[in-house]
């Protein structure tokens, strides 16, 4: 038998209490995430990110699948040396090559965890594996009983868990425990679930494994429900959740970290979860991703959209200026963004006006501010938004005066 160079792990199964409610987060952003079109990033970039992503508290930094390329190999080895104090994962599918692979990227890791996977549901089975039950399920225990020789922190994921049959899904979970894996992920790899499906799939194999082994939730969003999936997973008793910053990932994206770690926070009354995630580190997290693949989040995206604290309509703009909480469940510094925006525009109304005329430092009386909203709105009809050097514009105009700025509202 070829001898093997264990990995040195400080994980043990006995460190984890499976009985509170202390939820892990598994980040995936360096590799679900970067698999999608447009995140792909080199090893220094992946090294940047993985900064931010240890700055913000994730509890796993998943940073490749070494077999798949040089580049992620080297990503995997670089965030394990440069990180020792991290649990830093690497995925393998269930085959020795792949898990050689992971363990040889993570063979200076002080924290390894080999996450090797293969598909359970009969559609992937047939078409993709051509393989029986019997076979897959042999595979798994073999892939997991190899990594164990490696490090004591083995995931094994059920590659279309939710498409799974139920009992074949609670059997290859069993044996997989059996055989050594501490960690157990039930990925909704096509986004296929509906949140209290899922809670009751994840609730029966948490049963069935007890404190043996976590269970892990891996949700896609092709139906937009990753984020509220993995909440009922959690519900239903998992404590692992993989996710990506801005929910980058395959197709139509992984859940959310900044989504599900602010549901968290903010319901606690009614999600009574803790995760080690730094919250205020969130917004520059996001920030950094959108800076190094091709695109950032969506306007609307929660948490970490552009809009995320915008305020256009006047009525908002009015409640959020007497008291913030009107209108705003989370203050922007608790995820990061130094403040809320009031963005004047066709909806807006004299309260926000006011305000950012002050904050521009013109004091203007009632009738002032009145003339000045009148030529507002006649320039907001015709703009998507008003800029601060308009604003100014429109004041030197109804003050009568002949102000370099004047040009700028006549645009
Ligand atoms: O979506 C999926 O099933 C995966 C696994 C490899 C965990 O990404
Ligand atoms: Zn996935």
């Amino acid at each position: 038998m070829q001898s093997v160079e264990r990995l040195t792990s400080r994980f043990s199964p006995g460190g984890f209490t499976l009985a509170n409610n202390r939820v892990y987060i598994f980040d995936t952003t360096l590799r679900d995430g970067e698999q999608s079109p447009g995140c792909s990033m080199t090893v220094h970039e992946k090294l940047g990110m993985a900064n931010k992503l240890v700055e913000l508290g994730v509890d796993i930094l998943e940073a490749g699948f070494p077999i798949a390329s040089e580049g992620d190999f080297e990503a995997v080895d670089a965030i394990s040396r440069e990180f020792p104090w991290v649990q830093v994962a690497a995925l393998a599918r269930a085959n020795k090559l792949d898990i050689e692979r992971a363990a040889d990227a993570l063979k200076h890791a002080r924290r390894p965890r080999i996450h090797t996977f293969i598909a359970t549901s009969d559609i992937h089975l047939k078409f993709k594996l051509k393989k029986s039950r019997q076979q897959v399920l042999d595979e798994a225990v073999a892939a997991i009983e190899l990594a164990r020789r490696y490090t004591d922190d083995v995931e094994f994921s059920a590659e279309d868990a939710t498409r799974t049959d139920g009992d074949y899904l609670e059997q290859v979970s069993r044996a997989v425990v059996a055989a050594g894996a501490r960690t157990v992920n039930l990925p909704d790899t096509t986004g296929y679930s509906v949140p209290d499906e899922y809670r009751l799939l994840i609730k029966r194999i948490a049963d069935a494994l007890g404190d043996s082994a976590i269970v892990s939730v891996h949700c896609h969003d092709d139906l937009g429900l990753a984020v509220a999936n993995s909440i009922a997973a959690v519900q239903g008793g998992a404590r692992q959740i993989e996710c990506t910053i801005n929910g980058i990932g395959e197709r139509a994206g992984n859940a959310s970290l900044e989504e599900l770690v602010m549901a968290f926070r903010v319901r606690n009354d009614q999600l009574p979860y803790e995760t080690k995630i730094v919250s205020e580190q969130l917004y520059s997290a996001s920030q950094h991703l959108s800076s190094i693949i091709t695109f950032g989040p969506q306007p609307n995206k929660a948490i970490v959209g552009e809009n995320a604290f915008a305020h256009e309509a006047g009525i908002h703009q009015d409640g959020y200026l007497k008291e913030r909480t009107t209108y705003e469940i989370m203050d922007p510094r608790s995820v990061g963004v130094p403040e809320s925006k009031l963005v004047l525009g066709k909806h807006s109304g004299r309260h926000a006006l006011g305000k950012r005329c002050q904050d521009l430092g013109f004091q203007l009386t009632k009738e002032q501010l009145d003339e000045v909203y009148h030529r507002f709105t006649t320039l907001a009809d015709r703009k998507k938004g008003v800029r601060n050097d308009e604003i100014a514009a429109l004041v030197h105009h109804a003050l009568g005066g002949t102000h370099a700025f004047a040009a700028a509202a006549d645009d």
